[in-house]
């Protein structure tokens, strides 16, 4: 009797089985299909925009990444003087072209791999925190080579980051936005121009814009409503104007605007994220800031180059300032001075930022160096 029962249900439970391997399926499709759809990485056409601060899109498309090295870079990793970087994973499982750092990062003798097989020769590996802070057996479970670096790397403000601990006695290295990391990895930075640039300030037909889409009550969504009963605020993002599909895109859509407001979710020293780079100075904008103090801001960047929340009383005075500036073009102008000295970095993909920098700091490191407690320092 029981036997028989078991037998009628064990094809239902199959079934249902069957149903959940092909929906997990599906939706690992469709998140493959949507992550991709957000790196810019992957995008095959270039998008012309209509003004000349454009990115440089000359990579696109990229040839597909190779995992494993090929028999020419089989044969740079026996090459005895060169630097063997591992990236123990594709950070958050970005992948992006290696090896391809301009010449300006002075990077020509090391050789950046994913290939695990590699660990033992590498001279430093570089962990992206996220990636193997659940639990420390998602570190390199082998013995340590002698004179390898490990490096902590890392994009997100302290509260974001979790498990720190498990980094205690292990690093050599930090890698993040913080500008004393020993391997400082901004978000974006200026470059002086030797000679000077015609800027031209990409056409304006409206006002204030914000991407966001954490709407946690913080202080950024406090100022914003009190800021918006004065001024209008065009708002993108989640339940608000839809963003445009590409990035690139939205800097052109953003670049529109007189000004973007790039606030930072949190408040750390030196965190400046791409809500200023990208957001506000790749789409030819003018920042209003709100994240650490205008002289931290200073260090990166010339002081007539933003407008920051803190110079104002209110949020209503900030409000009548940016309203005066709308009528007042050749004073709105004197934001974009620094144009003519200064201009914003333009790589082939941000990781090529970060990455691109490990070399030299590898060929300057001391001999010894190890971090006892990360937790101490990024807080
Ligand atoms: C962009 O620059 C090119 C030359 O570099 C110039 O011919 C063109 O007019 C510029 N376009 C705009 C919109 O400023
Ligand atoms: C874009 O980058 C490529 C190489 O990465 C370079 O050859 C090309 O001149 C650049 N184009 C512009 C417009 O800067
Ligand atoms: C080995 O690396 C050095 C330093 O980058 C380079 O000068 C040399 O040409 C390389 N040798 C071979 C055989 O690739
Ligand atoms: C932190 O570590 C614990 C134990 O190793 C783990 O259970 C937890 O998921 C980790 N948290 C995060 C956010 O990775
Ligand atoms: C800079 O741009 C302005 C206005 O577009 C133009 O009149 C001027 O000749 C340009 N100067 C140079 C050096 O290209
Ligand atoms: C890196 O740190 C570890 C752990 O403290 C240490 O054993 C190792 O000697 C250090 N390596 C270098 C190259 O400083």
């Amino acid at each position: 009797m029981s036997a028989m029962a078991c037998a009628s249900r064990l094809p239902k439970t199959s079934w249902i089985f069957l149903f959940l391997v092909i929906y997990s399926y599906c939706i690992f499709v469709l998140c493959t299909f949507y992550n991709r759809a957000e790196s810019p990485a992957y995008k095959s056409d270039c998008p012309k925009l209509n003004f000349n601060m454009s990115l440089n899109c000359s990579f696109l498309p990229t040839k597909t990444v190779q995992p494993k090295p090929t028999p020419q870079d089989q044969m740079k990793l026996s090459n005895q003087s060169l630097i063997i970087i591992l990236l123990w994973t594709w950070p958050s499982g970005d992948k992006f072209p290696l090896n391809q750092c301009p010449p300006s990062f002075d990077s020509s003798d090391c050789f950046l791999t994913v290939d695990r097989s590699v660990y033992s020769k590498a001279n430093a590996v570089i962990f992206w925190h996220k990636d193997v802070s659940r639990s420390k057996s998602l570190l390199p479970q082998e013995p340590r080579p002698p004179n390898q670096y490990w490096i902590w790397f890392n994009v997100e403000p302290p509260p974001h980051v979790k498990n720190l601990t498990i980094m205690d006695n292990l690093i050599n290295m930090t890698m993040s936005y913080r500008a004393d990391s020993d391997i400082f990895t901004p978000y974006g930075w200026l470059e002086k121009t030797e000679d000077k640039i015609n800027f031209t300030i990409p056409q304006k037909t409206r006002l204030v814009a914000w991407v966001v889409s954490n709407w946690k009550a913080t202080k950024r969504i406090e100022y914003y409503t009190e800021l918006n009963k004065h001024i209008k605020v065009d708002v993108y993002g989640k339940n608000n104007l839809p963003l445009p599909r590409y990035q690139i895109r939205t800097v052109e859509t953003l670049s529109t605007y007189k000004f973007y407001l790039a606030f930072e979710n949190s408040v750390h020293e030196d965190y400046i994220t791409e809500k200023l780079w990208r957001n506000s100075f790749h789409a030819g904008t003018v920042p209003v800031v709100m994240g650490p103090p205008r002289k931290n801001y200073e260090r990166f960047i010339p002081p007539d180059s933003f407008i920051h929340v803190d110079d104002f009383s209110s949020p209503q005075e900030l409000a009548s300032y940016l309203l005066s500036l709308d009528k007042d073009d050749q004073k709105y102008q004197q934001y974009f001075n620094w144009r003519s000295r200064y201009q914003p970095q333009k790589l082939k993909s941000s990781w090529d930022g970060r990455y691109c920098r490990v070399c030299k700091a590898l060929k300057e490191a001391p001999l010894y160096r190890t971090i006892p407690s990360i937790a101490e320092w990024f807080k």
